[in-house]
């Protein structure tokens, strides 16, 4: 019996099928994929490439995008820095139980602070969470702006964005950075794609243990 944050006279109730039961009827190994970086930075279009790709290689998958999210589960927060951290918490928790379900769970999420992003590390195994950087310039992604939104920050018709008053705070260390190639050129969403499916293949995610 304990106490954990609000709840009190709590009991964890233990399951005879476990993740590693799962992870045997699935033939992989359940992990997070975390994808961090700015807004138009491409996190969406990797996440949704990399599922198309462990789709094709007969690996289970479910993308956390940070958008759609916000249409449901998050629909109640803002983006203060409050809201942003509870944001964040709340797809770490999710993520975590997909992971533990044995899939592998892409999140894509702007997730801007350091500190955020490292409590979600914290949540699983050091090695279940792959944190990737999609290390893009503002100037690329305020060029792309695929949404309109970096043109109404400018014009100060949103306040507190990402990267234009509000802060983005890089990885000091993560296990994948994704940036432009040699001339400026951006990599594919394939070739995105292709580099963390390989990270997963190398550490061995794509097979049972
Ligand atoms: S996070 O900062 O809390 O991780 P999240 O990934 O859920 O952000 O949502 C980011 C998306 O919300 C952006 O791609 C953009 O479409 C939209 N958005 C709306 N307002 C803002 C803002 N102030 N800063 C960043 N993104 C915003």
């Amino acid at each position: 019996m304990s106490t954990l944050g609000n709840s009190t006279n709590i009991f964890w109730h233990e399951c005879p099928v476990g993740k590693a039961d799962r992870q045997k009827l699935l033939n992989q190994q359940g992990c997070v994929v975390w994808i961090t970086g700015l807004s138009g930075s491409g996190k969406s279009t990797l996440a949704c490439s990399l599922g198309r790709e462990l789709h094709s290689r007969g690996k289970l998958s479910y993308i956390l995008d940070g958008d759609n999210l916000r249409h449901g589960l998050n629909k109640n927060l803002a983006f203060s820095p409050e809201d942003r951290t509870e944001n964040i918490r709340r797809v770490g928790e999710v993520a975590r139980l997909f992971a533990d379900a044995g899939l592998i769970c892409i999140a894509s999420l702007i997730s801007p602070y350091r500190k955020d992003r490292d409590a979600c590390r914290a949540m699983l195994p050091d090695e279940n969470f792959i944190e990737v950087f999609l290390n893009m310039p503002l100037q690329v992604c305020e060029e792309r702006d695929p949404k309109g939104l970096y043109k109404l920050a400018r014009a100060g018709k949103i306040k507190g964005f990402t990267g234009i008053d509000d802060p983005y705070e890089p990885p000091r260390s993560c296990e994948i950075e994704i940036q432009l190639k040699e001339g400026g050129v951006c990599p594919t969403p394939v070739e995105m794609a292709g580099k963390v499916a390989s990270f997963l293949d190398d550490k061995g995610f794509l097979q049972a243990r």
